[in-house]
Protein backbone atom coordinates (compact mmCIF):
# COMPACT_ATOMS: atom_id res chain seq x y z
CA UNK A 1 0.00 0.00 0.00
CA UNK A 2 1.21 3.85 -0.70
CA UNK A 3 1.63 5.68 2.47
CA UNK A 4 -1.37 7.99 3.48
CA UNK A 5 -3.67 5.82 0.77
CA UNK A 6 -6.08 3.54 1.30
CA UNK A 7 -5.88 -0.07 -0.15
CA UNK A 8 -6.15 -0.46 -4.31
CA UNK A 9 -7.17 -3.82 -3.56
CA UNK A 10 -9.77 -3.15 -1.24
CA UNK A 11 -11.40 -0.72 -3.69
CA UNK A 12 -10.78 -3.10 -6.68
CA UNK A 13 -12.42 -5.65 -4.24
CA UNK A 14 -15.43 -4.01 -3.50
CA UNK A 15 -15.65 -3.04 -6.82
CA UNK A 16 -16.04 -6.68 -8.40
CA UNK A 17 -18.36 -7.36 -5.63
CA UNK A 18 -20.60 -4.80 -6.85
CA UNK A 19 -20.23 -5.83 -10.83
CA UNK A 20 -20.90 -9.49 -9.73
CA UNK A 21 -24.36 -8.20 -8.65
CA UNK A 22 -25.01 -6.47 -12.06
CA UNK A 23 -23.03 -9.05 -14.15
CA UNK A 24 -23.39 -12.39 -13.25
CA UNK A 25 -26.34 -14.99 -12.93
CA UNK A 26 -28.43 -15.59 -10.67
CA UNK A 27 -28.63 -17.10 -7.59
CA UNK A 28 -25.64 -14.74 -6.86
CA UNK A 29 -22.24 -16.70 -4.92
CA UNK A 30 -22.34 -13.57 -2.61
CA UNK A 31 -25.77 -10.78 -2.45
CA UNK A 32 -24.12 -7.43 -1.39
CA UNK A 33 -26.20 -4.94 -2.47
CA UNK A 34 -24.03 -2.00 0.05
CA UNK A 35 -21.01 -2.61 -2.62
CA UNK A 36 -22.20 -0.22 -5.26
CA UNK A 37 -23.62 1.96 -2.37
CA UNK A 38 -20.09 2.63 -0.83
CA UNK A 39 -18.22 2.90 -4.46
CA UNK A 40 -20.32 6.03 -5.01
CA UNK A 41 -22.66 7.53 -7.53
CA UNK A 42 -19.29 6.38 -10.41
CA UNK A 43 -19.98 3.16 -9.79
CA UNK A 44 -22.56 2.54 -13.10
CA UNK A 45 -20.27 5.08 -15.38
CA UNK A 46 -17.32 3.30 -14.48
CA UNK A 47 -18.68 -0.55 -15.14
CA UNK A 48 -20.48 0.49 -18.75
CA UNK A 49 -16.94 1.77 -19.91
CA UNK A 50 -15.12 -1.58 -18.45
CA UNK A 51 -17.74 -4.53 -19.68
CA UNK A 52 -15.05 -5.97 -21.95
CA UNK A 53 -12.12 -6.03 -19.54
CA UNK A 54 -14.71 -7.54 -16.47
CA UNK A 55 -15.40 -10.67 -19.69
CA UNK A 56 -11.69 -11.09 -19.74
CA UNK A 57 -10.29 -14.38 -18.07
CA UNK A 58 -8.50 -12.69 -15.27
CA UNK A 59 -11.16 -10.88 -13.91
CA UNK A 60 -13.60 -13.64 -14.34
CA UNK A 61 -11.09 -15.10 -11.79
CA UNK A 62 -10.64 -12.64 -9.73
CA UNK A 63 -14.63 -11.87 -9.00
CA UNK A 64 -15.21 -15.83 -8.52
CA UNK A 65 -12.58 -15.72 -6.26
CA UNK A 66 -13.59 -12.63 -4.07
CA UNK A 67 -17.21 -13.48 -3.92
CA UNK A 68 -16.32 -17.37 -3.20
CA UNK A 69 -14.01 -16.06 -0.26
CA UNK A 70 -16.51 -13.79 1.56
CA UNK A 71 -19.63 -16.23 0.89
CA UNK A 72 -17.69 -19.19 2.54
CA UNK A 73 -16.42 -16.63 5.76
CA UNK A 74 -19.94 -15.67 6.08
CA UNK A 75 -21.39 -19.31 5.98
CA UNK A 76 -18.72 -20.47 8.51
CA UNK A 77 -19.80 -17.08 10.83
CA UNK A 78 -23.37 -18.39 10.71
CA UNK A 79 -22.44 -21.53 11.87
CA UNK A 80 -20.50 -20.32 14.95
CA UNK A 81 -22.83 -17.89 15.67
CA UNK A 82 -25.07 -20.73 16.34
CA UNK A 83 -22.74 -22.45 18.63
CA UNK A 84 -22.39 -19.10 20.51
CA UNK A 85 -19.52 -17.49 19.32
CA UNK A 86 -20.62 -13.87 20.28
CA UNK A 87 -17.77 -11.70 18.53
CA UNK A 88 -16.84 -11.05 14.82
CA UNK A 89 -12.93 -9.74 13.77
CA UNK A 90 -13.00 -8.66 10.18
CA UNK A 91 -9.39 -8.21 9.90
CA UNK A 92 -8.41 -6.28 6.90
CA UNK A 93 -11.76 -5.61 6.28
CA UNK A 94 -11.87 -3.02 3.47
CA UNK A 95 -14.97 -2.39 2.15
CA UNK A 96 -16.65 -5.28 3.56
CA UNK A 97 -20.24 -4.60 4.05
CA UNK A 98 -21.34 -8.21 5.93
CA UNK A 99 -21.49 -5.49 9.23
CA UNK A 100 -24.06 -2.91 7.56
CA UNK A 101 -26.42 -5.29 5.27
CA UNK A 102 -29.68 -5.27 6.99
CA UNK A 103 -31.00 -8.63 8.62
CA UNK A 104 -27.28 -10.09 8.49
CA UNK A 105 -25.82 -11.90 11.20
CA UNK A 106 -23.24 -9.74 12.30
CA UNK A 107 -25.65 -7.19 13.22
CA UNK A 108 -26.66 -10.02 16.52
CA UNK A 109 -23.11 -10.07 17.56
CA UNK A 110 -20.03 -7.71 18.82
CA UNK A 111 -18.23 -6.75 15.56
CA UNK A 112 -14.75 -4.94 15.42
CA UNK A 113 -13.63 -4.18 11.92
CA UNK A 114 -9.92 -3.67 12.01
CA UNK A 115 -7.77 -2.29 9.09
CA UNK A 116 -4.63 -0.29 8.25
CA UNK A 117 -5.58 3.25 9.26
CA UNK A 118 -5.44 4.69 5.64
CA UNK A 119 -7.88 2.46 4.63
CA UNK A 120 -10.08 2.47 7.50
CA UNK A 121 -10.32 6.05 7.19
CA UNK A 122 -11.03 6.28 3.82
CA UNK A 123 -13.89 3.77 4.65
CA UNK A 124 -15.74 5.99 7.03
CA UNK A 125 -15.72 8.53 4.62
CA UNK A 126 -17.63 6.07 1.75
CA UNK A 127 -20.25 5.39 4.80
CA UNK A 128 -20.38 9.28 5.26
CA UNK A 129 -20.99 9.96 1.98
CA UNK A 130 -23.62 7.20 1.66
CA UNK A 131 -24.91 7.77 4.64
CA UNK A 132 -25.06 4.45 5.82
CA UNK A 133 -25.44 3.88 9.55
CA UNK A 134 -24.52 1.31 11.72
CA UNK A 135 -24.72 0.03 15.72
CA UNK A 136 -22.83 0.82 18.64
CA UNK A 137 -21.79 -2.66 18.66
CA UNK A 138 -19.57 -2.33 15.53
CA UNK A 139 -16.65 -1.00 16.52
CA UNK A 140 -13.57 0.29 13.90
CA UNK A 141 -10.02 -0.28 14.90
CA UNK A 142 -7.05 0.93 13.59
CA UNK A 143 -4.03 -1.66 13.13
CA UNK A 144 -1.24 -2.15 11.17
CA UNK A 145 -0.53 -5.60 11.40
CA UNK A 146 3.79 -5.51 10.94
CA UNK A 147 3.56 -2.32 13.24
CA UNK A 148 0.91 -2.35 16.44
CA UNK A 149 -0.29 -5.10 18.54
CA UNK A 150 -3.78 -6.39 17.11
CA UNK A 151 -4.68 -7.87 20.77
CA UNK A 152 -3.66 -4.55 22.59
CA UNK A 153 -5.57 -2.49 19.87
CA UNK A 154 -8.84 -5.18 20.05
CA UNK A 155 -8.99 -5.20 23.71
CA UNK A 156 -8.70 -0.85 23.67
CA UNK A 157 -12.04 -0.93 21.43
CA UNK A 158 -13.82 -3.57 23.81
CA UNK A 159 -12.64 -6.84 22.52
CA UNK A 160 -13.08 -9.59 25.39
CA UNK A 161 -10.34 -12.26 24.90
CA UNK A 162 -12.47 -14.34 27.71
CA UNK A 163 -14.70 -14.99 25.09
CA UNK A 164 -14.71 -16.86 21.49
CA UNK A 165 -14.09 -14.91 18.12
CA UNK A 166 -14.37 -15.23 14.50
CA UNK A 167 -12.37 -14.22 12.70
CA UNK A 168 -12.69 -13.21 8.69
CA UNK A 169 -9.31 -12.14 6.96
CA UNK A 170 -9.86 -11.93 3.54
CA UNK A 171 -7.06 -11.17 0.54
CA UNK A 172 -4.32 -9.51 3.29
CA UNK A 173 -2.60 -12.78 4.32
CA UNK A 174 -0.22 -12.80 1.10
CA UNK A 175 0.94 -9.12 1.64
CA UNK A 176 2.41 -9.29 4.86
CA UNK A 177 5.12 -10.95 5.63
CA UNK A 178 5.59 -14.47 7.21
CA UNK A 179 6.15 -13.33 10.61
CA UNK A 180 3.11 -10.95 10.82
CA UNK A 181 0.95 -13.53 9.49
CA UNK A 182 2.03 -15.95 12.10
CA UNK A 183 1.77 -13.49 15.01
CA UNK A 184 -1.80 -13.41 13.87
CA UNK A 185 -2.56 -17.11 13.96
CA UNK A 186 -0.86 -17.14 17.52
CA UNK A 187 -3.31 -14.13 19.06
CA UNK A 188 -6.37 -16.21 17.33
CA UNK A 189 -5.15 -19.73 18.56
CA UNK A 190 -4.50 -18.08 22.13
CA UNK A 191 -8.50 -17.45 22.18
CA UNK A 192 -11.02 -19.44 23.93
CA UNK A 193 -11.97 -22.99 22.39
CA UNK A 194 -14.99 -22.42 19.58
CA UNK A 195 -12.86 -19.48 18.32
CA UNK A 196 -12.08 -19.46 14.79
CA UNK A 197 -10.13 -17.88 11.69
CA UNK A 198 -10.69 -18.02 8.11
CA UNK A 199 -8.88 -17.18 5.47
CA UNK A 200 -7.69 -17.37 2.43
CA UNK A 201 -3.99 -18.00 0.92
CA UNK A 202 -1.98 -17.96 -1.99
CA UNK A 203 -0.25 -21.54 -3.27
CA UNK A 204 3.45 -21.96 -3.09
CA UNK A 205 5.29 -22.84 -5.92
CA UNK A 206 6.45 -26.01 -4.74
CA UNK A 207 2.74 -26.67 -4.82
CA UNK A 208 2.21 -26.18 -8.52
CA UNK A 209 3.14 -27.43 -11.68
CA UNK A 210 4.86 -25.96 -14.10
CA UNK A 211 2.01 -24.67 -15.79
CA UNK A 212 0.63 -23.48 -13.06
CA UNK A 213 3.72 -21.74 -11.93
CA UNK A 214 3.93 -19.56 -15.33
CA UNK A 215 0.26 -18.40 -14.60
CA UNK A 216 1.72 -17.40 -11.03
CA UNK A 217 4.21 -15.44 -11.99
CA UNK A 218 2.43 -13.32 -14.59
CA UNK A 219 -0.48 -13.16 -11.80
CA UNK A 220 2.30 -11.59 -9.04
CA UNK A 221 3.84 -9.20 -11.87
CA UNK A 222 0.22 -8.38 -11.77
CA UNK A 223 -0.35 -7.01 -8.54
CA UNK A 224 3.51 -5.81 -7.83
CA UNK A 225 2.06 -2.82 -10.61
CA UNK A 226 -0.81 -2.32 -7.83
CA UNK A 227 2.37 -1.74 -5.34
CA UNK A 228 0.85 -4.48 -3.22
CA UNK A 229 2.92 -7.65 -3.82
CA UNK A 230 2.35 -10.68 -2.85
CA UNK A 231 5.07 -11.91 0.21
CA UNK A 232 3.62 -14.62 1.90
CA UNK A 233 2.58 -18.02 0.13
CA UNK A 234 1.96 -21.46 1.70
CA UNK A 235 1.36 -25.23 0.79
CA UNK A 236 -2.20 -26.34 2.30
CA UNK A 237 -0.46 -29.13 4.25
CA UNK A 238 1.94 -27.05 6.00
CA UNK A 239 0.00 -24.39 6.64
CA UNK A 240 -2.14 -27.00 8.31
CA UNK A 241 0.35 -28.57 10.57
CA UNK A 242 1.76 -24.69 11.66
CA UNK A 243 -1.71 -23.71 12.28
CA UNK A 244 -2.11 -27.31 14.35
CA UNK A 245 1.50 -26.17 16.06
CA UNK A 246 -0.04 -22.90 17.25
CA UNK A 247 -2.70 -25.08 19.23
CA UNK A 248 -5.62 -25.38 16.85
CA UNK A 249 -7.84 -28.16 17.18
CA UNK A 250 -9.21 -28.33 14.27
CA UNK A 251 -8.08 -27.83 10.51
CA UNK A 252 -9.98 -27.66 7.08
CA UNK A 253 -8.77 -26.90 4.25
CA UNK A 254 -11.43 -25.70 1.72
CA UNK A 255 -9.69 -26.15 -1.98
CA UNK A 256 -10.82 -24.83 -5.42
CA UNK A 257 -12.33 -28.01 -6.36
CA UNK A 258 -14.54 -28.16 -2.92
CA UNK A 259 -15.72 -24.65 -3.39
CA UNK A 260 -16.35 -24.77 -6.95
CA UNK A 261 -18.49 -28.23 -5.94
CA UNK A 262 -20.16 -25.98 -3.87
CA UNK A 263 -20.62 -22.82 -4.86
CA UNK A 264 -19.97 -22.96 -8.87
CA UNK A 265 -21.62 -25.97 -10.30
CA UNK A 266 -24.81 -25.93 -12.69
CA UNK A 267 -23.65 -21.68 -13.29
CA UNK A 268 -24.24 -21.02 -16.77
CA UNK A 269 -22.44 -17.44 -16.50
CA UNK A 270 -19.16 -18.18 -16.53
CA UNK A 271 -17.40 -18.13 -13.57
CA UNK A 272 -14.99 -19.73 -12.48
CA UNK A 273 -12.21 -20.65 -9.71
CA UNK A 274 -8.10 -21.23 -9.93
CA UNK A 275 -5.54 -23.31 -7.84
CA UNK A 276 -3.99 -19.64 -7.05
CA UNK A 277 -5.18 -18.38 -4.04
CA UNK A 278 -7.54 -20.98 -1.48
CA UNK A 279 -9.57 -21.22 1.89
CA UNK A 280 -8.39 -22.50 5.19
CA UNK A 281 -10.12 -22.31 8.39
CA UNK A 282 -8.87 -23.54 12.10
CA UNK A 283 -10.83 -23.51 15.33
CA UNK A 284 -9.06 -23.53 18.24
C1 LIG B 1 -7.27 -6.94 -0.88
S1 LIG B 1 -7.85 -5.93 0.41
C2 LIG B 1 -9.11 -6.98 1.07
C3 LIG B 1 -10.19 -6.23 1.76
C4 LIG B 1 -11.38 -7.07 2.23
N1 LIG B 1 -10.99 -8.06 3.20
C5 LIG B 1 -12.09 -7.71 1.07
O1 LIG B 1 -12.14 -8.94 0.99
O2 LIG B 1 -12.60 -6.96 0.24
C6 LIG B 1 -6.54 -6.00 1.62
C7 LIG B 1 -6.88 -5.31 2.95
O3 LIG B 1 -5.77 -5.51 3.84
C8 LIG B 1 -5.46 -4.30 4.47
N2 LIG B 1 -4.03 -4.31 4.82
C9 LIG B 1 -2.97 -4.48 3.99
N3 LIG B 1 -1.82 -4.40 4.69
C10 LIG B 1 -2.18 -4.16 5.98
C11 LIG B 1 -1.45 -3.97 7.18
N4 LIG B 1 -0.13 -3.99 7.20
N5 LIG B 1 -2.14 -3.75 8.32
C12 LIG B 1 -3.50 -3.71 8.32
N6 LIG B 1 -4.25 -3.91 7.22
C13 LIG B 1 -3.60 -4.12 6.06
C14 LIG B 1 -5.80 -3.23 3.45
O4 LIG B 1 -6.01 -1.97 4.07
C15 LIG B 1 -7.07 -3.81 2.83
O5 LIG B 1 -8.22 -3.41 3.51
Amino acid sequence: METGKHSRMAEGSAYLRAVHMVLDGQPKILEDPLAATLLGPGFTDRLEGDRERLATAPLVKARSLICMRSRFAEDELKAAIGRGVGQYVLLGAGLDTSPYRPGHPAQGVHTFEVDHPDTQRWKLERLRAADVSFSERLHHVAVDFEKDSLGERLVACGFDRKRPAFFSWLGVSYYLNRESVLEVFRFVAGLPPSSQIVFDFVMDDAELNETERQAMRSITAFVQRFGEPWLCRFGPADLQQTLRGLGFSHTGHFSHALATRRYFEGRDDGLYLDFTTQMMSAIV
